[in-house]
């Protein structure tokens, strides 16, 4: 079976709803320039909460194929939880995909393997596709290999999942998100082998063959290609390199340049 290719725009917390708009109109154009197949890459953009809204209508009214991601969502459905965001509110904005567990709330807001199980049930609950990120420090790289931490990671936020689940997994080595210092295309296969690995002990075969798996931290144009040529990395999730429009443009566009 083959997995689309999924190329994800992180915006982290950039990007008004203003900006938004003017970014998301350009990057359709661009790639509309550059005869861009649409399809032959699922292309999903992640902006903040204040922005999904209008980045939704935008792309309703002017028929652009991106797809629209949150960045975080509630484990809670409703009530008196001051501040936070239900997936049943982002499902109605035809959130497709919300990010779950980034190493960023990990680390600022204390989100523990746990709280992003709960999330990503949540997620489901509301028919929003998880795009469940794990990854290591670069000293729990040195203490415990390459793979440890993901793996576990990984199976607490699969736990308990129907075998048709439909999830995303991102591998974001922490010590390569905005840093420049990017993973190597082998170190990256070899985390995202033993995940899918994960994905098909605890999911099952089909699960592991369907499941896309991407790969994070400091992506570029310059080294996408590298990293789809690897067969377990099936996409990539971009921060940085995603708020720029001829740049993320161009990671899109790795096929042309996928033999370089
Ligand atoms: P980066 O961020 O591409 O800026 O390294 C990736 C991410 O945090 O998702």
């Amino acid at each position: 079976m083959a997995r689309t290719p999924l190329i994800a725009g992180n915006w982290k917390m950039n990007l008004d709803h203003l900006q938004a708009v003017a970014f998301v109109q350009k990057l359709h154009w661009t790639l509309k320039d550059a005869k861009h197949e649409d399809g032959s890459v699922e292309v999903a953009v992640f902006p903040p909460f204040t922005d999904i809204r209008t980045v939704q209508t935008l792309l309703d009214a002017d028929k652009i194929p991106f797809a629209l991601g949150a960045q975080d969502l509630s484990a809670q459905d409703s009530g008196a939880y001051t501040g936070e965001v239900s997936g049943a509110f982002l499902s109605k904005l035809d959130c497709g995909y919300v990010i779950i567990g980034h190493s960023e709330r990990r680390q600022y807001h204390g989100e523990t393997d746990e709280v992003v199980a709960a999330k990503v049930q949540a997620a489901l609950r509301h028919g929003i596709v998880p795009v469940i990120c794990v990854g290591e420090t670069l000293e729990q790289r040195e203490e415990s290999g390459p793979t440890a931490v993901s793996v576990e990671q990984l199976r607490v936020a699969l736990a308990g999942l129907p075998a048709d689940a439909d999830v995303v997994i991102a591998y974001e080595p922490v010590w390569a998100i905005g840093t420049g210092q990017v993973a190597s295309p082998e170190q990256a296969e070899e985390v995202c082998g033993a995940l899918r690995a994960v994905i098909g002990e605890v999911l099952g075969a089909d699960a592991a063959e369907r499941t896309r798996i991407l790969y994070g931290g400091s992506v570029k144009a310059a080294n996408i290609a590298a990293f789809m040529r690897e067969p377990d990395v099936d996409g990539a999730l971009v921060g940085g390199a995603s708020l720029l429009v001829d740049e993320f443009a161009a990671i899109i566009r790795y096929q042309k340049h996928v033999g370089v």
